[in-house]
């Protein structure tokens, strides 16, 4: 894949698209062949946002946003990407507020948000939610995070980011460090960079390794991950760092988070031992992991991570609705 392979997609009808009126659910989904095409939306996008900033491509859709669990860049960006195709939401960021709090089920609330949307984005606590919303519902579902499950929509922007940062997405050496075992981000990116045959390093404390159903989708698809407890071994061969928040909702024992959290800060220290030309990544929020006096170094994506995703978002959302 080139970086600039597909930039001028038609954006218009596209009603025979293969994610037309289709969930995302997981990152099971794509294909190398998709991956393709979703980057060369996203390009697009950023094209048009650049220059125009708005346009009327999902003029009249809606969008239900509804969120279980905190967001604020998920959130935001669903909510930005349709506003900028011309569409609108309706935002249900704090549950409690609706009919959750009285007990509502969650089938029972996506067959509700679909009589008003076109499209759900749905970010709840449990693994396999958005799997169940998408039984429940006629409507697509796109999964915003299931609980220490996937985060597709995530690793498609992280993928997006690695692409536009180091020109290319074959055969990169990628470190993943932190919270392995409840990250739903790296879940999802580890299985996504297994199409494009990248050696994986999975650096963590004992308790938080990646968990054997990702290692083990890995081993069948041929890819090589090693485990680690330390980052100095692995960082000068890595081409992207791919840093975690230790996910304290995600813990029973919080004396064991406590003892965790500040398992791995990233310091400009620590950046002496990285590769000059790499990309410094984390899905955020940070949480100390990442030492703000690295931000300024050319390497750290972390912010510029945040914008691609606006625009991956984008062509997601024209795309189920057939637009794209
Ligand atoms: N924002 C990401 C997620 O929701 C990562 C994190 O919260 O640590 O999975
Ligand atoms: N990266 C990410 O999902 O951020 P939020 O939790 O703020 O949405």
């Amino acid at each position: 894949m080139t970086p600039s392979s597909s930039a001028h997609l038609p954006l218009g009808d596209q009603r025979s698209g293969r994610f037309y009126g289709k969930d995302i659910l997981t990152v099971a989904q794509f294909g190398r062949e998709d991956l393709e095409y979703v980057f060369g939306v996203a390009e697009a996008m950023r094209t048009m946002v650049q220059h125009i900033g708005t346009i009327d491509l999902l003029k009249g859709k809606i969008l239900a946003n509804l969120f279980y669990e905190p967001s604020t860049r998920t959130q935001s960006s669903f909510m930005a990407a349709m506003q900028r195709l011309g569409g609108s939401v309706i935002p249900i960021s704090e549950v409690r507020y609706s009919s959750v709090s009285k007990g509502e089920s969650l089938p029972d609330t996506v067959r509700t948000l679909e009589c008003y949307a076109d499209v759900i984005v749905l970010r709840h606590h449990e693994v396999g939610a958005a799997a169940q919303a998408a039984e429940a519902a006629r409507k697509p579902i796109i999964n915003a995070g299931d609980g220490p499950g996937e985060h597709p929509t995530q690793a498609l922007l992280d993928l997006f980011t690695i692409r536009e940062e180091l020109g290319r997405l074959d055969g990169l050496t990628v470190t993943m460090l932190g919270d392995l075992k409840f990250g739903r981000t790296v879940h999802s990116l580890s299985r996504l960079l297994s199409l494009f045959g990248a050696k994986l390093h999975f650096v963590s404390p004992e308790q938080l390794r990646m968990p054997a159903k990702v290692t083990d989708e890995l081993t069948a698809r041929g890819i090589s991950y090693v485990e680690h407890t330390s980052l100095s071994a692995v960082l000068p061969e890595t081409d992207v760092l791919y840093v975690t928040r230790v996910q304290k909702e995600r813990f029973e024992d919080l004396a064991l988070y406590e003892s965790l959290k500040h398992a791995f800060i990233i310091t400009p220290e620590t950046m002496k031992l990285a590769k000059p030309k790499m990309a410094l990544m984390h899905p955020l929020p940070r949480v100390g992991e990442i030492s703000t006096d690295v931000d300024a170094d050319p390497r750290a994506a972390y912010f510029r991570q945040m914008e691609y995703g606006l625009y991956v978002r984008m062509a997601l959302l024209a795309m189920v609705l057939g637009k794209a």
